[in-house]
């Protein structure tokens, strides 16, 4: 049997946390190849109204809302359209949209759609994973094609292989 020496663990252990809460990892986890999927076009879409839909797969729900503001990471003419998951960072409840904000009914967190998701009330400590989209001018449609940030309770977001649209 193979004796490890303190000083190893202890190196051991510091690298592995190290590892485990670097941006590095987190990156790593949550960006592999995700799948196009079609998610609305812009002439169904009214400011304020949110549409649902699941992104990078059946299993993630995830909301897109035009905020008729200009917001970070927004697509559009006006730059104001934005998807996020719907899964509240603290213990993955259901959030909802309500007066610009991402409301969560289960320990009252809140998330700032126009700033990336960021949390600015509540347990939650991380933003809302951010969905990224693409707007196509031609045709008005809106595409969903990675995510930002680690969707509650997983490991990886992307989890298996998905179908994807045509181009
Ligand atoms: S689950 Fe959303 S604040 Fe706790």
């Amino acid at each position: 049997m193979t004796k490890i020496s303190r000083r190893t663990f202890i190196g051991g252990s510091a690298m592995m946390g190290a590892l485990l809460t670097s941006p590095e990892l987190v990156k790593a986890l949550t960006s592999q190849p995700y799948p196009r999927v079609k998610v609305a076009n812009i002439r169904n879409l009214r400011v304020g109204e949110p549409v649902s839909f699941n992104y990078p797969d059946e299993h993630s729900p995830a909301v897109l809302i035009k905020l008729g503001e200009r917001a970070y990471g927004g697509v559009g003419p006006d730059g104001d359209i934005v998807a996020f998951s719907s899964l509240c960072t603290h213990m993955g409840c259901p959030v909802s949209y309500s007066k610009k904000r991402f409301v969560c009914a289960c320990h009252y967190s809140m998330f700032d759609p126009a700033k990336n998701g960021q949390t600015y009330q509540g347990h939650a400590s991380e933003w809302l994973p951010q969905i990224i989209l693409r707007f196509e001018p031609s045709t008005g449609d809106i595409y969903a094609e990675g995510v930002e940030g680690l969707i509650w309770g997983r490991v990886r977001n992307v989890l298996k292989a998905t179908k994807t649209t045509k181009k």
